[in-house]
This record gives C-alpha cells, structure tokens and sequence, in this order.
C-alpha cells in the first residue's frame, strides 16, 4: 500500500496522519518531514506488539533520551493508577513540556497515554502510533484520551490532538480474529453515517476486509479515517455533530461497565451489539424503514461474536445496565440519550428514552 498523508486541520491543533506500508522503519523520516525533534521521548508500548516491531521502532527513532515503559493494555488498567506509574517516570527523568510521549499500541494505549499527554505539566508532546485496526481506523483520530473508573468508561478524560499519528498496517498481520472483529465495528460505524455507498463496499467486500487483504483493508481504513477527519474538524469539542459517532457506544458503554471491563467483551464487540440496539429500536419507533433495517440487520448477523448479547446478560441485570447507561457522559437529564439511525447517512442524535421503554425493550431483545 502507498503512503497516504491526511492533515487534520482543527481549533487547538493541525497535525498529519500518515497511512501505509514499512511507516515504523521510516519513523524518523517522518518525524523530520514534519519538523518534529525531541531531546526526551517516552515510549508506552503495548507488551502485545511483536518483538520485531518493537525493537524497529526504538531503534529507528533518534532522540537524546529514550525510555520504554511496557503496558499490559485492557480495559481495567485504563486507569488512574497507570496514568500514575506513567507520568512519575517523566516526573523523574524530568520531562519538560517540549519533550514527548509516544503510545505505541491500541486504543487502550492510545487513550491512556493521551490523557497522561494532556495532563503531565498541562501538555506535552504527543504521537500516536496505533497498531490495532480499531485505533487506526477511529481511536487515533481525532484527539479524545481517557479512562475508566468504578462509575463507567471513559468518565475521566480530556481532549488532547496529538503531534502525529503513524499508522503502520503491517503491524495489524499478528492480529487474532477477535481484535480484528473489533476494529470492524467502527469501520462498520462509520459506514452507515455516511453513506449507502460506503455500506455497500463493506458488505460486498466483508471477508476480504477482515482477512486484511488489500486493497480492500486499506480502502476500508481510509475511508473510516476521512470521514472521522470531516466530522472532528467541524466539532472538535463534541458539541453536536461529533455526537454521531457514539451510535451503538451508550448502549456498548454500559455492558462494558456493567461487565467491570472483562475480557468476556471487548470494546468493539460491545459496539457490534449496541449497533444491533440501535438499529432494532430504531426501526421498532418507525425511524429507520424495513429496507434499510433488513439490509444492516443482515449484515451484522454475519459478524462473528465471541458471545452475543444472550449469552452476556439475564434479564435480572438490565437495571443495572441502565443504571451505568444513566451515568453516560452523554446524558444530561433523568432521561437516557440514545442515538439513533433513519437511513444511510442519516443519525438521529439526542434522542431522549425514558427507562421503562428502554428497558422493555431490552428484555424483549433478550427473549428474542
Ligand atoms: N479515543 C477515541 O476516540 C476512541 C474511539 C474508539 C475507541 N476508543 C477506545 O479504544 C479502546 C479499544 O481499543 P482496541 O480495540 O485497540 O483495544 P486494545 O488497545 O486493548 O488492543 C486490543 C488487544 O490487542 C493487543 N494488541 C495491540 N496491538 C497488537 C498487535 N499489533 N498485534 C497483536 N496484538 C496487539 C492488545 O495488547 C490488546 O490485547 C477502548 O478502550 C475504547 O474506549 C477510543
């Protein structure tokens, strides 16, 4: 695959995205092609990279002083105690605010370090260097870090546009499956808010995407991050646009929560669900018509899941579910906001659902 450059253009930051084929061997390329030097540079990197990744980018890239840190990436070291242990160790080589961090790994990685990025003395540098499907194709993107405590995901956190973002796709070849599935889910995501066409692409071209061949991968993860790129610059802050891109995620959110971060679910497994959610209620209420419905409906019932929704809960933890869908970040009344679909390309976001309905609602899904 060529390299593909996308420059992101929004209020606080302009930065490149670059999308290709060797990107980590080229690292210090890139970073002199973009002005970028540092005399201090931390490493978070994901302890589930292989070897030879690692070892490519600490030797390829050229500062003063390097430090690694290796992170166990899952969702319950999102966390406060790990945004510690990272910033004592800049605390303690004495980073200052024109040194960087780099998180090399995952969305996990990418947000917690991200966070650790926008805090440690109000701001350091920051690259992203995504080596999950999922990060390349939304997490990187777009400048939001964070992390999870006991009240739910996510609730702690910041908007932070980092220096750069590398995403190398060879780094995706030692993906399981599973992590696979998951990176899909925000492809598919993002498919169904912009466009038929885009839908269409995904469902002629799905085995061939999540088996990574090209140029079907690469297609798929362009297309995710320019229309990321189009929405985050219109609406950096999530005032209202930016709200689309949470459909399925209030719904994903709370079984994640509710859950306590297990790895029973991972993040895009929990998305894959909450779009079925959405995209049932959505046509139950008579937004979204049966032919639109039937074709995403269909589609996501080819996605292979760890365990489906079934399997997951019991009716007996639905309070609970809408309890941690209550304490979401999106809701600012009794009433729960969920976002919705009407057709392709067409979000209905702010949709106010009082608990009896929903939950009604989820019993009958479960009993289905
Ligand atoms: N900031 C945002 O805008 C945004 C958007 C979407 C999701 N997220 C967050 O992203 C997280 C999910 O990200 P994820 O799916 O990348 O999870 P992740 O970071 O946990 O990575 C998934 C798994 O893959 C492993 N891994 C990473 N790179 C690998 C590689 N190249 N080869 C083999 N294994 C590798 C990790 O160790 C982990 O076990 C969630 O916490 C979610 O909230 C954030």
């Amino acid at each position: 695959m060529k390299t593909h450059k996308i420059q992101i253009s929004t209020k606080t930051k302009k930065y490149s995205i670059f999308i290709g084929s060797k990107l980590i061997a080229k690292i210090n390329k890139i970073l002199s092609s973009q002005q970028l030097s540092f005399s201090k540079i931390l490493i978070v990197i994901d302890k589930n990279i292989p070897s030879k990744f690692k070892s490519k980018l600490i030797k390829n890239l050229k500062s003063g002083v390097k430090k690694t840190y290796i992170f166990n990436a899952n969702e319950r070291n999102k966390n406060q105690r790990n945004v510690d242990l990272i910033q004592n160790i800049l605390f303690k080589n004495r980073f200052n605010r024109d040194d960087c961090l780099i998180a090399f790994g995952g969305g996990i990685t990418g947000d917690v370090v991200g966070y650790c990025a926008s805090s440690y003395k109000r701001g350091i540098k920051f690259i992203n260097i995504p080596t999950t499907l999922l990060s390349q194709v939304d997490s990187s993107i777009g400048g939001k870090t964070g992390i999870n405590n006991s009240y739910g995901k996510n609730l702690v956190g910041s908007f932070y546009q980092p220096d750069l973002v590398v995403s190398d796709i060879d780094v995706l070849k030692s993906l399981n499956s599973r992590e696979v599935i998951c990176g899909y889910a925000e492809i598919l995501k993002n498919s169904l808010l912009e466009s038929y066409k885009k839908f269409k692409y995904l469902n002629k071209n799905f085995n061939d995407i999540i088996n990574l061949k090209q140029p079907f991968i690469g297609n798929a993860i362009l297309n995710s991050c320019n229309l990321k790129k189009k929405i985050v610059q219109k609406d950096e802050m999530e005032e209202n646009l930016r709200k689309v891109l949470n459909l399925g995620h209030t719904f994903a959110h709370a079984y994640e929560s509710y859950l306590g971060f297990s790895n029973k679910l991972n993040h895009g497994e929990a998305v894959i669900i909450g779009i079925k959610n959405a995209i049932e209620f959505s046509n139950q209420c008579k937004l979204l018509k049966n032919k639109s419905y039937n074709l995403i409906r269909n589609h996501v019932d080819k996605i292979p899941l760890n365990k489906s929704f079934k399997q997951l809960f019991k009716t007996k933890n639905i309070d609970k579910i809408i309890s941690f869908m209550k304490s979401d970040k999106k809701n600012n009344s009794n009433n729960i906001n969920i976002i919705l679909i009407q057709n392709f390309g067409r979000i209905k976001t702010n949709y106010q659902i009082d608990q009896n309905t929903l939950k009604k609602f989820l019993i009958s899904e479960l009993n289905k």
